[in-house]
């Protein structure tokens, strides 16, 4: 993004700089080194908030849709202000090396002063001597990260630059206050801990202010001259970089902050952050991804004795056997499969495929077509599907005929029609019933089948 400076002509270049305070001692945590150093998930808090900032450094558009403008910009130097003591200034150097291994953006490093606010001032001066010194100031957003707001979403980094980039020379993003506040004499009672209300602040106008918060550097540059003015005593109740500005007269604005962004300042609050880390990081446990099963069943009886018929069954030619009545050529057997089939993929069944009306009018090729060959359809329509057949097992009763003997020519015949093995095996039925009395056949199956 360039536009031509006025005064030579040439294109001046908008720049963006990120500089995370990481300097501070972390007392109120109490691991007894720097906060930026402690463990958070198995690595310290600074790689939280670098390895949360890959897609904003190489210009990737955020996952918040209203404030990807600019996101093609990318940043061009990342500020780390570490602690002074070496181990952790070691520590946390590599994480900022890293960070610059992956997204290709520049990472300097300083050290750090005896206040945040020092802290900053440090950075910015480094940003100044190793990056920024001939950036022009007032096209040149800088953002201000605390290290202990690990968790903050990238998109909330999108926000600030964006506000500031339309205009706005300060910005912090905030929250809500949801609590009812109350505002305490500051008089003690006797009892201890115990306080006075003084009245309730109406909490519509109240917010939570976060980090980043954003400026343009020709504003930082004046807030320090302004605060090198300042008694000391003033100077150290300007807390952030905003509180300066407001002093200063200048207009802060506020964009939406995030839940994420929780500064980590207690025991509590890293447990907390751990918390969340340990859901967000687990993976969801995994469903077994099943096999689908189906049944299916035929029936068909013998022609009468005076109406000879051939017997197709279980893909094979019967000869001298009397046949089965119904459309097709009766194969009980093979029906049997289809239907087993259609159920296990929930394609309803072999009437709604084949039955009389589909080949009657939409499948006229499947006229009186064999057992063997609906199966072998039945298989192509699965696949279609997007279904694979694991097996089918078959199981008929019948008086007859004598099974035995032929099985393993049926299974060769049937498995090369469904592309899968289909075991097929007979019983009688102790003379019970119709099929005990030889008036029909009665064939089961079952499917197994998987999605491709
Ligand atoms: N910070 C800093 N230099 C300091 C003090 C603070 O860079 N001298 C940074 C911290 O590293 C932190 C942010 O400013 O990222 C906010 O400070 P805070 O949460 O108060 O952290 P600590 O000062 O480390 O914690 P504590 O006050 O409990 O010692
Ligand atoms: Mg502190």
């Amino acid at each position: 993004m360039s536009r031509p400076d006025a005064g030579t002509g040439k294109p001046v270049t908008a720049r963006r700089a990120l500089i995370v305070v990481a300097a501070g001692s972390g007392e109120r945590l109490g691991h007894g080194r720097p906060k930026a150093c402690v463990d958070l998930g198995g690595r310290p808090i600074l790689s939280h908030v670098m390895e949360r900032l890959h897609g904003l450094a190489q210009g990737l558009p955020t996952q918040d849709p209203a404030h990807q403008a600019g996101a093609d910009r990318g940043l061009d130097a990342v500020v780390l202000v570490l602690p002074s003591d070496q181990v952790s200034y070691d520590q946390l150097a590599t994480v900022g090396e890293q960070f610059s291994a992956a997204t290709g953006v520049p990472v300097h490093r300083t050290r750090g002063g005896g206040s945040r606010s020092a802290s900053v001032r440090a950075g910015i001066r480094e940003l100044l001597r190793a990056a920024a010194a001939d950036w022009d100031p007032a096209r040149t957003t800088v953002l201000i990260q605390d290290a202990a707001r690990a968790m903050t979403p990238e998109a909330v980094y999108s926000r600030v630059f964006t506000a500031v980039e339309a205009g706005a020379a300060a910005v912090v993003p905030a929250l809500p206050v949801t609590d009812t506040i109350k505002r305490v004499h500051p008089e003690p009672l006797a009892t201890p801990g115990a306080e006075r209300v003084a009245e309730t602040v109406p909490r519509s106008s109240l917010r939570a202010v976060q980090t980043p918060q954003g400026f343009t550097l020709e504003l930082l540059q004046r807030a320090f001259d302004f605060i090198g003015d300042l008694p000391d005593a003033q100077a150290e109740a300007l807390t952030d970089e905003a509180m300066i500005a407001e002093a200063m007269g200048v207009e802060v604005t506020v964009v939406p902050g995030s839940q994420s962004a929780l500064k980590i300042t207690t025991a509590e609050d890293l447990a907390a952050a751990q918390a969340t880390l340990a859901q967000r990081e687990t993976p969801a446990p995994e469903r077994p991804v099943l096999p689908r099963v189906g049944i299916g069943h035929d029936v068909h009886a013998f022609a009468p004795a005076q109406e000879p018929r051939d017997l197709w069954l279980a893909g094979l030619f019967w000869p001298g056997q009397q046949g089965l009545t119904g459309h097709s050529d009766g194969d009980a057997v093979a029906h049997a499969c289809c239907d087993a089939l259609f159920s296990a993929a929930g394609l309803g069944d072999l009437g709604v495929h084949f039955g009389a009306d589909t080949i009657g009018t939409a499948r006229p090729e499947l006229e009186g077509a064999s057992g063997a060959r609906l199966l072998a359809e039945a298989a192509r329509i699965l696949e279609a599907e997007g279904f694979g057949i694991g097996s089918i097992a078959v199981q008929f009763v019948a008086k007859r005929p004598k099974f035995g003997p032929r099985r393993e020519e049926a299974q060769q015949v049937l498995s090369a029609a469904a592309g899968a093995p289909v075991a097929i095996s007979a019983t009688t039925s102790d003379g019970l019933g119709f099929t005990g009395r030889g008036e029909g056949i009665l064939a089961t199956a079952t499917a197994v089948i998987y999605t491709i």
